[in-house]
């Protein structure tokens, strides 16, 4: 492919994969092209784990899918993305960030009007939609191929510290660099974040993965090869919509906003 292509191309995947183990020359590809991306000084203070074993891949996928259903279950998920979601085109239209809530699971659909009321909240529980999607969850990282798991060395990411932020700026552009590289191969990647928002399920995670002392876990993906015909999954947290030039480009300062022009790198179809 075209490289502006691969970039338009380039999507988060939050549907199923193809059964297939990710071969090998694929596996070694995606942590080669990730180790070409700059870091401070060279350090490259990015590390990976590649997973692909099955007993571990399924104890992941219970860690994830019971976070998934606390954090239901608790509110937290609403709470902290409600201003995430948007909830007509118009809105979309406007703001051209978020993500449009057009599609939800057919669990969520008879609590459509309370669900970000506390009251929504506890009906949704009462008919145990948190563990039915925790349960969705679960199957979709259970039968992803492989995880990769992102780490940085401790020496060089020390939070609050410059380092420290130069070492997640350089683990993103590594991280892209895979993800790039998923749509020139016909794979997919998708985040396993939920572990993340409960400390002691990072923790699971952690000890799982044998993560040393001078490591810190930093994120956690599934990748798979990406089937032909793709129906849009239940829970869609992928959006195509981007904000105009006038909406995060200035020009020469902050005063003045760019305006907006035909776009040269239209993002592909969903
Ligand atoms: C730091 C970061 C965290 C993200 N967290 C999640 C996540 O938890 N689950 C998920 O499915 N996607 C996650 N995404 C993907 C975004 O939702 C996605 O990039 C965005 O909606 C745009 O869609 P696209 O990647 O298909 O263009 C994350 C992306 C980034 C960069």
């Amino acid at each position: 492919m075209e490289f502006l292509e691969v970039v338009k191309r380039r999507r988060t995947t939050n549907g199923p994969f193809l059964p297939d183990p990710v071969s090998e020359e694929h596996q070694r590809l995606l942590v080669e092209v990730a180790a070409m991306a700059p870091s401070h000084f060279n350090s490259q203070p990015w590390r990976f784990v590649l997973v692909d074993d099955r007993d571990t891949i399924e104890e992941v996928a219970r860690i994830s899918a019971d976070s998934m259903t606390r954090l239901l279950e608790e509110g937290t998920f609403w709470k902290r993305y409600r201003p995430y979601f948007r909830f007509s085109e118009e809105e979309m239209e406007e703001k051209r960030d978020g993500i449009h809530f057009d599609q939800m699971p057919k669990v969520l659909k008879p609590f459509s009007r309370q669900i970000f009321s506390n009251t929504g909240q506890a009906v949704m529980n009462r008919f145990g939609v948190p563990k039915t999607l925790g349960e969705d969850n679960r199957k979709l990282v259970a039968g992803s191929p492989l995880l990769l798991a992102v780490l940085l060395d401790k020496t060089e990411y020390r939070p609050g510290e410059l380092s420290g932020f130069y070492s997640v700026f350089g683990m993103g552009a590594a991280v892209e660099n895979i993800w790039l590289t998923t749509a020139e191969i016909g794979m997919g990647i998708q985040f396993v974040s939920t572990p993340m928002e409960i400390p002691e399920n990072w923790k699971r995670m952690q000890d799982l993965l044998q993560v040393p002392d001078d490591l810190e876990l930093m994120a956690v993906y599934r990748l798979g090869y990406v089937p032909k015909e793709q129906r849009r999954p239940t829970i869609d947290w992928s959006s195509r919509q981007r904000k105009r030039l006038s909406q995060y480009v200035f020009r020469n300062t902050c005063a003045t906003p760019e305006p907006d022009a035909e776009t040269s790198v239209e993002p592909g179809a969903r």
